[in-house]
């Protein structure tokens, strides 16, 4: 492997394009014909989306989470509030999400401020959870170091012993966060770099609308 053959990896896009005059007003409701699309094409996994934090210095962290859910509310994602992205939220609630469907040619930049679900909606999600992934939020005191992979299953050994009959709480530490954007960008590739890439922001009279530049 060298970088000249990761240099000569170029795709054109042109299966499709995005036209101000065809978008929802209602970037939820476009964001939603996105998703339908994503999922009809059985994608593999349609519903992953980079989250970006930033530290107390301003530095930034990215990792994969699952969208479990959104509505004209925000986005909501399920994690371990002691984790590094939930300290960082905690610290600084401005966060990015992306989604990018490259089977689609296109790319969803969310923006906005996170804040934690209420404890209700974390149970309700939490029950719906396999037993086994219940028992890994338990077990798992996400981010932070651990000895060895045994360590971790001789944890989960002990906790599925003691919840046997089933009944595994939601952890304190665990439950979802929503965020509640103040802007959107549909990106959907086209040949020669020439993308389209629309743009709401959040204003006092409701969703501006722009084209951005390739
Ligand atoms: C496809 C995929 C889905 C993931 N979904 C989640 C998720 O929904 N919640 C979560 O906490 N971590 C999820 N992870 C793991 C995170 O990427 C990350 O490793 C973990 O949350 C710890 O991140 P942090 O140390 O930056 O807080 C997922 C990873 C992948 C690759």
């Amino acid at each position: 492997m060298n970088t000249q053959q990761l240099s000569d990896i170029r795709r054109e896009y042109s299966t499709r394009s995005l036209d101000e005059a065809d978008v929802d007003h209602d970037p939820f409701a476009q964001f939603g014909r996105w998703m339908e699309d994503a999922l009809s094409a059985e994608l593999p996994e349609p519903t992953a989306m980079t989250l970006a934090t930033v530290d107390g210095e301003g530095r930034p962290s990215s990792r994969v989470v699952l969208l479990k859910g959104f509505d004209s509310a925000g986005f909501v994602f399920y994690t371990n509030y002691l984790s590094r992205k939930g300290q960082e939220i905690e610290n600084s609630p401005y966060v990015a999400l992306s989604f990018f469907w490259p089977e689609l040619e296109r790319q969803v930049l969310i923006s906005g401020r996170a804040g934690k679900v209420m404890p209700d909606e974390s149970d309700e999600y939490f029950a719906s959870r396999p037993f086994e992934s219940r028992i890994g939020a338990w077990a798992s005191a996400q981010s932070t170091v651990i000895g060895d992979r045994a360590e971790l299953e001789a944890k989960v050994s002990d906790l599925r012993a003691r919840y046997a009959d089933g009944n595994v709480p939601r952890p304190p530490h665990w439950g979802g966060y929503r965020v509640v954007p103040g802007r959107f960008e549909f990106w959907q590739g086209r040949p020669s770099r020439l993308h389209d890439r629309i743009c709401y922001t959040l204003r006092e009279d409701g969703w501006a609308i722009v084209r951005l530049s390739p």
